[in-house]
């Protein structure tokens, strides 16, 4: 474990409390009322000024520099996922069937903190930071294209957001420069026949379950076989339904699943895949298939001179052992892609495990963090902010 500089206690207490109440009433996407109104209360309770609704659920707060100069963004994400939590924690989910299993919890605590810090610090800086606290990251379509819409991103010159990592020690920070995730892409492709028949005279009826199983099959052998091997791309299939009783053929086969590429380019090149294989199939075994993709997240592509200045900022705050150069992006997948489309900046991995307890990967049941993370977190992303403005505006 690297040495880890201590933040003052009444910032880590204070976003202790912050996050195990947000903890306490998850909401899924788009529904985050309670979570939106505790965190305007928290903020106008500290003298802050903060945005209309923007995206149902979301909102910003700016908070400027003692000189004009330019606008960065800090983005927190504020939805949770649909699982029972499964921990013995004292701030365990009040409502049921929902959970912050990914960390949003702790990410809304430390863009609070970086709220607070840079507004201590905004002698040291020209410009503003805007802190953006986004609905709906888990669920598609995604609250980032919304908060974009709504105008959150207007005016922004670079744009950051972390996400905790249960499979690193407090005091690491993972840093990658391009891609961090993947980008991902449901696929669902239903196969149909009105020829349905007796399980005893398949040669009579279209099988519709031996055409999707053929379709399946082909589908799992294109990475690799139809794509460079040297770029990644996972496909799995997730869902397969179709029929009822065990003699009867059944008109109509649904499956579906994930495609997920580090590059975009990968991706398109896949789905054309996913069609004509699952195309071709159909009309050899004279079933009617319709394929379709229900909207892609692009990957997030972090920015070389943002990361690079975000991986100096912690070097110089925690010490080199804090930071960890990530060999690989993840194949999962991050709306905040949507932002770096539109202005550079980096997603930053800060690492949240202090033992058993904390090192339940996301989307875990018992997923839980170690919450001195929190002020570290607060402290880098602060730091990060105030080196980007004072770059641009040449200080
Ligand atoms: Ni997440």
């Amino acid at each position: 474990m690297p040495a880890i500089a201590t933040a003052p206690t009444s910032l880590r207490d204070d976003l202790i409390a912050l996050r195990r109440h947000l903890h306490t009433i998850p909401e899924l996407g788009f529904q985050e009322v309670k979570t939106s109104t505790a965190l305007r209360q928290w903020f106008t309770g500290r003298g802050f000024e903060i945005s209309d609704p923007i995206a149902k659920t979301g909102f910003t707060v700016d908070i400027e520099g003692a000189r004009p100069g330019a606008k960065v963004g800090y983005r927190s994400d504020i939805d949770a996922l649909p699982i029972v939590e499964a921990t013995d924690a004292t701030y365990k989910s009040q409502h049921s069937g929902a959970m912050h299993a990914c960390g949003h919890d702790g990410h809304m605590a430390i863009a609070a903190g970086v709220a607070l810090l840079a507004r201590e610090r905004r002698d040291d800086f020209a410009g503003t930071v805007r802190v953006l606290f986004q609905p709906a990251e888990e669920i598609a379509p995604s609250g980032a294209p919304a908060m974009i819409e709504g105008g959150a991103l207007n005016g922004l010159e670079a744009v950051y957001a972390v996400h905790v990592d249960p499979s690193q020690p407090v005091g690491r920070f993972g840093f990658r420069n391009g891609p961090l995730t993947a980008a991902c892409c449901p696929f669902r492709v239903v196969v149909r026949s009105e020829r349905s028949g007796h399980s005893a005279r398949p040669h009579e009826a279209v099988d519709t379950v031996w055409v999707a199983t053929q379709i399946a099959t082909e589908l799992y052998q294109l990475v690799g076989r139809v794509t460079d091997a040297r770029k990644a791309a996972v496909l799995t299939i997730c869902r397969m339904w179709g029929g009822d009783a065990l003699n009867v053929i059944p008109t109509e086969v649904e499956m579906g699943g994930t495609l997920r590429c580090v590059d975009g380019e990968t991706l398109g090149f896949l789905r054309e895949q996913i069609r004509r294989v699952a195309g071709a199939l159909g009309a050899l075994h004279k079933a009617d298939v319709d394929v379709d993709f229900e909207g892609t997240l692009p990957a997030v592509v972090n920015t070389d001179l943002e990361v690079d200045q975000a991986r100096g900022a912690a070097a110089d705050l925690f010490g080199g052992e804090a930071v960890n150069d990530l060999r690989f992006a993840s194949m999962g997948g991050e709306d905040f892609a949507f932002y770096l489309q539109k202005v550079p900046g980096c997603m930053i991995r800060v690492g949240t495990s202090g033992g058993p307890e904390t090192r339940y990967p996301l989307h875990h049941a018992r997923f839980d963090l170690d919450e001195s993370a929190l002020p570290l977190a607060a402290k880098l992303m602060t730091e990060v902010c105030i080196r980007d403005l004072n770059a641009r505006s040449g200080a």
